[in-house]
């Protein structure tokens, strides 16, 4: 089977966005190695501060993303990072051509009782050059990604990617340390009987979304005729994975629990990269109506409701809101 670099070169991937992927999962491996040591590495708990978002920063948040900061900073093709743990974009080399978005650790909540994690990344082109990049240089609508992909430490340690021309997957051979080549041009099949949502924000849910998960609980004997099923990974690379896998739904919706914040998903390293898969892979994303990849950004941690997997279902949401 082939590996990453072979499916690089086979995919004629620009040098520069080939060259970034690369030196992510060089530290996606780094990343791999201590979460199997966890607590003997020393890298669960908090690390005693907040992130920008007013989130308490876990051991390993801090470490993984000052890995990916050192490394995409001294990597020349890079102009610029944005992290969900900086409060603002880190200029890189401003002849690079292009910038990168991470989550470093998707799913934090997950480090401390050893279950899976992930990180999220998105490139986006370079547009200028001989500057030093700022938090305006990364306003560009999800369209406008090169790249996109997310690396899911579980039981075993893979990688999903899209240059825009379908979905490839990855697996960590933990001897070679090579990603290898498990699976090309993923699909997500447009129905599914699978969902997964936080359904104990139910009470802070607009009614369509209320409607729509009622739908699913009332199985057999309610109008959708059929019984779902529900899973909640609690880290979106987790649920995302298996959406890539074997279909499904995934939302986090709006809801009015925090009233100054529309969603708890950030548009652009969670949702932006997440969705240029789904699409990649035959689904469809939007903020229940809206196409996600479409929405122009205001800041750089800005949140979003998020509903991405199975087309007809994610249409299904869209009709349930546009109806009220
Ligand atoms: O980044 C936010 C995140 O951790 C996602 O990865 C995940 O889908 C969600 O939050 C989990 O939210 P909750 O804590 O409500 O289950």
């Amino acid at each position: 089977m082939s590996n990453l670099e072979t499916y690089l070169a086979a995919q004629n991937a620009q040098p520069a966005v080939a060259d970034i992927i690369t030196t992510i999962t060089k530290v996606g491996i780094q990343i791999s190695d201590l979460l199997k040591r966890g607590a003997l590495a020393d890298i669960l708990g908090e690390a005693g501060n907040q992130n920008v978002q007013g989130e308490e920063q876990k051991k390993l948040d801090v470490i993984a993303n000052d890995l990916l900061l050192d490394a995409l900073s001294s990597n020349p093709h890079c102009a610029g990072v944005a992290s969900e743990e900086l409060d603002n974009a880190t200029p890189a080399n401003q002849d690079g051509d292009v910038l990168v978005l991470f989550d470093p650790l998707d799913g934090s909540s997950n480090i401390d009782i050893n279950m899976a994690v992930g990180t999220i990344f998105s490139i986006l082109p370079y547009n200028n050059q001989g500057h030093p990049a700022t938090d305006e240089d990364f306003l560009q609508k999800g369209t406008a990604q090169l790249a996109s992909g997310y690396i899911l430490y579980g039981t075993s340690t893979v990688m999903s990617i899209t240059l825009g021309n379908g979905v490839a997957m990855f697996s960590l051979d933990p001897d070679t340390k090579a990603f290898v080549q498990i699976k090309d041009q993923v699909q997500i099949s447009a129905d599914t009987k699978e969902y997964a949502i936080n359904a104990s924000n139910y009470r802070y849910w607009l009614p369509p979304m209320q409607r729509y998960i009622d739908e699913f609980t009332a199985g057999k004997t309610g109008v959708r005729g059929k019984d779902f099923n529900m899973r909640w990974v609690a880290a979106m690379v987790g649920d995302i994975h298996r959406i890539l896998c074997r279909g499904g739904i995934f939302s986090y919706p709006f809801d009015t629990k925090h009233p100054d914040k529309p969603g708890k998903l950030r548009l652009m390293y969670e949702a932006n990269p997440m969705s240029l898969l789904i699409e990649q892979a035959g689904g469809m994303s939007t903020d229940a109506v809206n196409r996600i990849l479409d929405i122009e950004p205001t800041s750089i941690h800005q949140r979003v409701p998020v509903v991405l997997g199975a087309k007809n279902e994610v249409e299904y949401v869209k009709k349930l809101h546009e109806e009220v």
